[in-house]
């Protein structure tokens, strides 16, 4: 049931281009449109909405964190992203006008369903996003868009993740179609790009072999950072959750802006620190920020393992390790450069010896709060 290969995970993060294609399929029309009758809420409610907020747990808040910069620059409508687990306990603020949006790979994780029930108690509608049919939080939600990965059995998300960050992309694009904003030029790029996205993650799985050599080498590390900027910062996240539940590492990631905020003071002789680097197309600024953050921990002492896009040719000479990933639009980035940072995280699991599908004092599913 491996199909081949040691792990569950090996199969799931090789399973991603399907996965990602098979979330898309039937979902752009041949006129660049987005068909999301499926989500059955009412086009008004959508238009109506005056605030969205997310609400997810570990990995699925991760895609949450995208998820905000996709629909605030496509759509304007305010986003707040929540760990489900803090939702509740703080009296968020939520009305009929409120879209809330629950991601959950599970369906069944605890955390989320009470945040959900919390937000229609106030009266908000809750739209679920969810890889299993049928599970809980879809069935008390008011509308689900299924992302279509396939049964995820590895303890450790990774084609869900990928499918979660797709169905949040298409959701978006559908809020901005519904209301009219912003539907121009860069939104047919966007959608004309997600088409080929499968291909570029297989190209992205096809040039892992020297990551996974890195990941050995480093196999006897304590600590790993993990520094990233605009979607790049959620993605460090999810880079350093995989180290710590796959390697028990120690292993943070930080927005690559707040280092001289205090996280600069960590970095010492030969320190493991893996940069995403943003497109230098673009927002072009906050590349040539990231290349300032790369030189300065460089120069600190720091071994710079570098993800940068073909073809940015600024970050070679402070890299030390440079991994590559296709050139996307900006905000789709996190789709290809979160790939290198799973393979990582699987491979050194494995050079320590820990149990890659299983971690230790953790489930697939989290059904207690
Ligand atoms: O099933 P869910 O998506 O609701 O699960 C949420 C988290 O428990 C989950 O993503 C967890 O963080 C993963 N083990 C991370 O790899």
């Amino acid at each position: 049931e491996k199909g081949g290969y040691d792990y569950f995970m090996l199969k799931e993060i090789a399973e991603q281009p399907k996965a990602v294609a098979d979330t898309l399929l039937g979902r752009i029309g041949a006129d660049g449109r987005l068909r999301l009758d499926e989500v059955r809420i009412p086009d008004a409610v959508l238009r109506e909405a005056d605030k969205i907020v997310i609400i997810a747990c570990g990995t699925a808040f991760h895609a949450g964190l995208i998820a905000k910069y996709a629909i605030e620059h496509w759509t304007r409508i305010p986003c707040e992203v929540e760990l489900a687990s803090e939702f509740r306990y703080r009296d968020p603020i939520l009305g009929q006008r409120t879209l809330v949006i629950a991601i959950s790979q599970s369906g069944e994780t605890m955390d989320t369903l009470m945040a959900l029930r919390h937000a229609r108690e106030q009266g908000a509608k809750v739209l679920a996003v969810c890889n299993t049919n049928g599970s809980t939080i879809p069935r008390e939600s008011d509308a689900v868009l299924y992302t279509h990965a396939g049964p995820e059995v590895a303890v450790a998300s990774t084609k869900a993740f990928l499918t979660q960050l797709v169905a949040c992309y298409l959701l978006a694009l559908y809020l901005g179609q519904v209301r009219g904003t912003k539907w121009g030029d860069e939104i047919h790029a966007v959608v004309r790009e997600l088409a080929r996205i499968a291909d570029e993650v297989e190209r992205v799985l096809e040039t892992m072999e020297p990551v996974r050599a890195l990941a050995r080498s480093l196999a006897g590390k304590n600590t790993v950072l993990f520094l990233g900027r605009h979607v790049g910062y959620p993605v460090a996240l999810e880079g350093a959750l995989k180290l710590k539940e796959l390697a028990y590492m120690h292993a943070e990631g930080f927005a690559a802006g707040e280092l001289k905020h205090g996280p600069i003071a960590l970095i010492e002789e030969d320190l493991p620190v893996v940069v995403v680097v943003p497109s230098p197309r673009g927002r072009s600024v906050l590349h040539d920020k990231i290349v300032s953050n790369i030189q300065e921990i460089r120069a600190r002492g720091a071994r710079t393992i570098v993800i940068a896009e073909e073809g940015d040719e600024a970050v070679a000479p402070y890299a030390d390790h440079l991994i590559r990933i296709p050139a996307t639009p900006t905000l789709l980035q996190p789709l290809v450069s979160t790939v290198p940072l799973q393979v990582f995280a699987c491979e050194l699991a494995t050079a320590r010896g820990n149990e890659v599908d299983q971690p230790r004092n953790l489930a697939k599913s989290v059904t207690v709060e």
